[in-house]
């Protein structure tokens, strides 16, 4: 809960900054293109024909604002996967589309669809980095497990660069317990995965917290983005800074006295895919969190602007 609005809103915030990031909708609800002031139904080209290549990357892709560019999806994408079931490689054709640009963009933002098919596999098998959006409800351990398990699959079969960067903790309320012990229980999990060979074995808690704002969820209707919409809510004042923590990651990983760049390495051009709850077809080594008791319910109050 909470890729699309953070896709939009980190996007929107970087290319703010006068960085060159383009975002792709891979969802067929195509709620990032609205996000962004399209309508599905205007898209002539978009994800859809370049996942059955009729299209190339940089033909399908819209400036959409200073700095930001969007391939956009439509429904014809709910057709894409059957219309590619006997195509060779079709996991990585979106990686295979994006390679022409990749120098072209200081970030690539994937937004995932919510379930795994291969929508999901395309942005995971492009992607060096997954960020996992998550409500900490009582729920969101379970589905946290499923997703961990994907990625692993993806990286052993797909992709071995692919990581998990960062968990962001989505419509976080500091003052109820239960957001505060799903937190401990994720941190705690991902310390047990220090020094494995796990996809999230250096994946944080990001220190910056999404909180639940209202004006987060009215933006979209307005196909707007949060610093468009309302630039000095919470919303506005968290997106903003998890932007700035992700580059300055980013800036510092990079750094050439820290560590030397290589020339063409995929981690100057981060491409990076929001996470998807989905049921992966196998199991892995590594083991996934267990889910904390539902004592508490997230309270649905917003917090105030
Ligand atoms: N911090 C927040 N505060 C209030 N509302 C939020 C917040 N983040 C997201 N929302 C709202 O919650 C709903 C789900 O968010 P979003 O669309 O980003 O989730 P998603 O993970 O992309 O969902 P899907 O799996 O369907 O693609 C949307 O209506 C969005 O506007
Ligand atoms: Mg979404």
């Amino acid at each position: 809960m909470g890729k699309t609005t953070s896709v939009a809103n980190i996007a929107a915030a970087l290319a703010g900054a006068g960085l060159r990031v383009v975002v792709v909708d891979l969802d067929p609800q195509a709620h990032l293109t609205i996000h962004l002031g399209l309508e599905p139904e205007t898209v002539e080209s978009g994800s859809y024909k370049v996942l059955t290549q009729s299209a190339k990357f940089e033909e399908a892709i819209l400036l959409v604002r200073p700095h930001l560019w969007l391939l956009p999806a439509n429904i014809n994408l709910v057709g894409a996967e059957s219309e590619l079931v006997s195509v060779v490689g079709r996991e990585t054709i979106l990686r295979e589309a994006m390679r022409s640009v990749e120098d072209k963009f200081d970030y690539s933002i994937i937004d995932c669809p919510p379930s795994l098919g291969l929508l999901a596999l395309n942005g995971l098998a492009a992607a060096d980095e997954v960020l996992i959006p998550l409500q900490p409800h009582f729920l969101a351990l379970q589905g946290f497990g499923k997703l961990l398990q994907t990625i692993q699959l993806v990286n052993k079969r797909i992709n071995p660069a692919l990581k998990v960067g960062g968990i962001l903790m989505c419509m976080f309320d500091r003052r109820a317990s239960l957001p505060n012990e799903v937190k401990a229980d994720i941190e705690n999990f991902l310390n047990n995965a220090r020094g494995t060979n796990c996809a999230w074995a250096e994946a944080e808690v990001l220190p910056i917290y999404i909180r639940r704002n209202i004006k987060l969820a009215e933006a979209p209707g307005y196909g707007k983005t949060i610093f468009e919409y309302e630039q000095n809510c919470h919303g506005a004042e968290d997106y903003r800074k998890v932007a700035e923590l992700i580059h300055n990651q980013l800036q510092a990983a990079t750094e050439p006295n820290i560590q030397p760049a290589v020339a063409g390495e995929s981690q100057d051009r981060p491409c990076v895919a929001t996470g998807l709850l989905s049921q992966p077809d196998s199991q892995t080594s590594c083991s996934e969190p267990t889910q904390t008791s539902p004592t508490h319910r997230e309270s649905d109050k917003p917090e105030s602007q």
